[in-house]
């Protein structure tokens, strides 16, 4: 490993070196969290795939252990890819995973723990059985995507369900199988649900969220104020959509809601990076807990070099907003066991062009929480219809154009001279009678170094200004910007690689460079204690 390495996460989930993929089988076992992870045992880029494993009593500091699954069977001789965990009625976890077979087919296997005593179960038995689904000429089952099973979960017939994501030209599935064993699967008739012409679904997703509370809910629950969500990752464009909708028990088909789709014009659960998540019930504190993976916006050459690639985002808690229409994301709150040293900054008005500087804090190492309110919308710009596309407006309107209600928002990661910064902000344009809030992270002046990916993100945020707080909050961890607006409504993850603005050297402000004045309410920043991790 490079012995200088300023973008090395302080907080953020990482293996000590090498390429690390998709999450797998999260869990919780005897109060113990358990995370698997698409690794490459022998190199920073993708390959040799095994699943390697941690775990931690907080979902911060990680303990790493030997491999839980690595090919040893013709099954999965050629690789051991994503998949989940199933928690059954009597308290034991299975692994379902896609192998890859001696003819490079797609097959789905299984696991299980060696010594159900052992908390940490560092022993995983491979069914003899392996492949316990397979693509066939019976089946017609594309074996080159056919791959990522999700948690089972149990119909109240008793049979167990999961999905597979797959592809038919370019028409994605949801390919389901039915057990009553959880050995021998028998595929159903239909896809749980399938989409036109959107390539294949990877890491597919499916999940019950409770209407009228945030609890989260075990994946078999059985109840009338439930509603479904689906997830995939969408190979095409390497981005993770999702629908709210119903689960129909009768015909085993998932509807998505009315204006609910499934495509690129869909929700997503972030508007930056963000591919291959995946949920687990957290049966300890009764929440659903969403962990993501956030590749690398670098060269091939640059990870190579620095020996490692990928880093997981803070794992969130998920849950049903108000509206029923889309979800809420937050961190978990053991994260905030990591905030030191708090710097505060009383509310004021931030003028048209200022911007103030949030000292004493390691601002590379960063949780800030910044919210404000508006009282004269008299400088807003009026909105244009034609703007559909809320990732070309931030792109076009970055951080460093004047408008008439913003951009206002946070720095971070800056230089001193500001040669360097990432930008996370809002604009507020007038549409009628009501207003539009834009919300955008520009990484085009992140780092001096061009060979980065600097991809400017953007999403329009669901907030009335004029009767709530706009409210941000972004977790800072020198190569890695997690944001957060409107309490959860839109994330947006960005990777940077800032030249000056590294460790002691980084700044953070608040900035507001429109015309109009913006009230600042709130501004609360911590530094971050490093975590144990790995
Ligand atoms: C998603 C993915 C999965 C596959 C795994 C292989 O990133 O391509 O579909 O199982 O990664 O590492």
């Amino acid at each position: 490993l490079k012995t200088h390495q300023p973008y090395r996460t302080g907080y953020h989930f990482q293996p000590r070196k090498n390429w690390m993929n998709d999450p797998n089988g999260p869990m919780i076992y005897k109060g113990l969290y358990h995370f698997f992870y698409q690794y490459n045992p022998h190199g920073a880029v993708w390959g040799n795939i095994v699943w390697a494993h941690s775990t931690s009593t907080d979902l911060v500091n990680w303990t790493p252990h030997k491999y839980a699954i690595s090919p040893s069977q013709p099954a999965d001789i050629n690789g051991c890819w994503s998949g989940s965990a199933t928690i059954l009625p009597n308290g034991k976890p299975v692994i379902l995973y896609t192998g890859i077979d001696p003819q490079n087919k797609q097959v789905q296997n299984m696991a299980v723990p060696k010594n159900l005593s052992d908390p940490f179960l560092l022993e995983w038995t491979k069914l003899s059985q392996n492949p316990l689904m397979e693509p066939t000429t019976i089946n017609s089952i594309n074996a080159s995507s056919f791959r990522d099973p999700t948690t089972a979960w149990q119909g109240t017939d008793g049979r167990w369900r999961v999905i597979i994501g797959s592809k038919i030209k370019r028409k994605g599935l949801a390919i389901l199988y039915r057990s009553k064993d959880f050995v021998r699967w028998t595929k159903a008739q239909h896809p749980l649900h399938s989409g036109k012409n959107t390539g294949m679904w990877e890491c597919p997703d499916f999940f019950p969220v409770s209407i009228n509370s945030s609890t989260g809910v075990d994946t078999s629950s059985i109840s009338k104020t439930l509603k479904y969500v689906l997830k995939l990752s969408l190979d095409d464009t390497k981005h993770d959509y999702y629908t709210i909708g119903s689960y129909n028990r009768e015909k085993d088909t998932y509807v998505p809601d009315k204006g609910s789709v499934d495509n690129d014009s869909g929700l997503r659960y972030d508007y930056g990076k963000f591919y291959a998540s995946k949920t687990f019930f957290d049966n300890a504190k009764n929440r659903r807990i969403l962990w993501g993976w956030i590749n690398e916006s670098s060269s091939v050459e640059h990870d190579i070099e620095k020996g490692w690639s990928g880093v997981q985002a803070i794992p969130r808690n998920v849950w049903l907003d108000k509206s029923g229409k889309q979800l809420l994301q937050w961190p978990i709150a053991e994260i905030e066991k990591q905030r030191i040293k708090p710097g505060h900054m009383s509310s004021r008005e931030l003028k048209g062009g200022s911007k103030v500087e949030v000292g004493g804090i390691t601002a590379s190492q960063a949780d800030v929480e910044i919210s404000f309110k508006i009282s004269d919308f008299k400088k807003a710009e009026v909105f244009d219809e034609s703007w559909s596309n809320p990732q070309l407006l931030c792109s076009q309107r970055g951080a460093s154009v004047k408008g008439g209600l913003g951009p206002f928002g946070l720095m971070v990661l800056a230089s001193k001279g500001m040669e360097e910064y990432t930008a996370v902000f809002f604009r507020i344009f007038k549409r009628q009678t009501k207003y539009v809030v834009l919300m955008c992270s520009d990484q085009s002046r992140s780092s001096l170094d061009n060979d980065n990916d600097k991809t400017t993100y953007g999403a329009f945020l669901d907030v009335d200004p004029v009767h709530e707080k706009l409210s941000l909050r972004s977790l800072i961890d020198h190569s890695i910007v997690e944001s957060f607006g409107g309490g959860g409504k839109v994330c947006i993850t960005a990777r940077v690689y800032p030249t000056l603005a590294i460790d002691g050297e980084a700044h953070l402000y608040a900035f507001n460079k429109g015309t109009g004045s913006v009230g600042m309410t709130t501004l609360r920043a911590w530094s971050m204690k490093k975590a144990k991790i790995n």
